[in-house]
């Protein structure tokens, strides 16, 4: 086991538990830093004081002018040169690796609001300040405030990262050490900041399992796909056919055309704002305020969900880019999760449509 390698760094007095190979890693170049630190402050301190005594004034001695060495002066712009170039090759690999949630990374979402963490599971499982993750699985959390700027840290793993409101930040991790970690606030954010605390549970998978079997209200995309149809979004959003908004299927993660001419990509945040702010980017072909804003109707935990219901429709079939139809016979794309919902409403939908064209 990975972090296992790195569990003596654990062992220092006040240092957190290691919980990943990625934790280990941070912690080695965090020491090596300081290592460094100490043996520059060591060697500077000991020329200041060595030299002050060294050359101090002597009764009856002249001093003897000093002219610089270059080989003193180039060695000393060297060596350290050198050991900066290590810190930053080191330092942007792990950063590097810290941005980049490897592709199969289990998505996690996470709302915090004045003092507590909501979470939601892609399975449709919800919490409250408790994350659970199964061990040795990469896991990427999805962040929104509702409020104000949180920080969502779990030291054991050295991660931590702002969580703003108005759009999407992310962390990812791979804990590999099953165990119950802290998660704190690390931004003050009002007056039981302190208490915005919970924690991480690393479990085993047939453990992880367990849990995740215990009473959920089916998976993330159902119940967007329920806050879909309630909130009047299939109306307009038809799933086979060109309606008088976009064609969501196929969407997620697809370019766009703006109608300013611009290309955005389909991904959390474009479609986040797009339903809170319907306004902000209106898609070439299509007329703004047609869709209301959905801003402070909604909340973070309810967009998410839709966000999951969108990124369900992934099929074959090409995201409507132009607002034109597209051709006779492209209508039903085969991979439709649950195909005998969406044909039940479908029915009902095209026949309030026909009038409005
Ligand atoms: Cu949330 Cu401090």
């Amino acid at each position: 086991m990975w972090a296992s390698s790195y569990r003596f760094l654990a062992e220092i007095p006040f240092v957190a538990p290691i919980a990943s190979k990625e934790a280990g890693q941070i912690d080695l170049l965090w020491w090596f830093l300081n290592a460094v630190s100490l043996v520059m402050t060591v060697v500077i301190f000991a020329g200041v004081i060595g030299f002050a005594f060294k050359y101090r004034k002597k009764p009856g001695v002249d001093p003897v002018p000093v002219h610089g060495s270059n080989v003193l002066e180039i060695t000393w712009s060297i060596i350290p040169f050198l050991v900066m170039l290590i810190m930053f090759w080191w330092g942007a690999q792990l950063f590097y690796t810290s941005q980049n949630p490897p592709k199969e990374a289990e998505e996690i979402f996470v709302v915090g609001k004045q003092w507590m963490w909501k979470l939601q599971y892609p399975d449709g499982n919800r919490g409250m300040n408790e994350l659970n993750v199964p061990v040795g699985k990469a896991v990427k959390l999805t962040m929104a405030s509702e409020d104000v700027i949180h920080s969502f840290s779990i030291p054991a793993l050295r991660v931590r990262h702002d969580v703003v409101p108005g759009h999407y930040d992310a962390l990812w991790f791979r804990a590999t050490v099953p165990g119950k970690y802290r998660i704190f606030c690390t931004e003050y954010c009002g007056d039981r900041h302190s208490q915005m605390i919970g924690y991480l549970n690393v479990r085993n998978q047939d453990d992880y399992n367990n849990w995740a079997s215990g009473g959920s209200t089916g998976t993330l995309a159902e119940q967007g796909q329920a806050l879909f149809t309630q909130n009047g979004c299939s109306t307009c959003h038809l799933l086979n056919e060109q309606g008088r908004c976009p064609i969501l299927k196929g969407l997620y993660n697809k370019p766009v055309l703006l109608n300013d001419g611009r290309t955005v990509i389909a991904d959390d945040a474009y479609l986040r704002e797009s339903i809170l702010q319907p306004n902000a980017k209106i898609v070439s072909g299509f007329e703004a305020n047609i869709m209301p804003n959905f801003q402070g109707q909604l909340s973070e935990e309810n967009v998410i969900q839709l966000i999951a219901y969108i990124k369900s429709l992934a099929s074959t079939a090409p995201p409507s880019q132009t607002g034109t139809n597209p051709p006779a016979g492209t209508g039903v794309p085969p991979a439709i999760r649950k195909p005998k919902t969406i044909l039940k409403e479908q029915a009902p939908i095209a026949a309030v449509r026909a009038p409005q064209q």
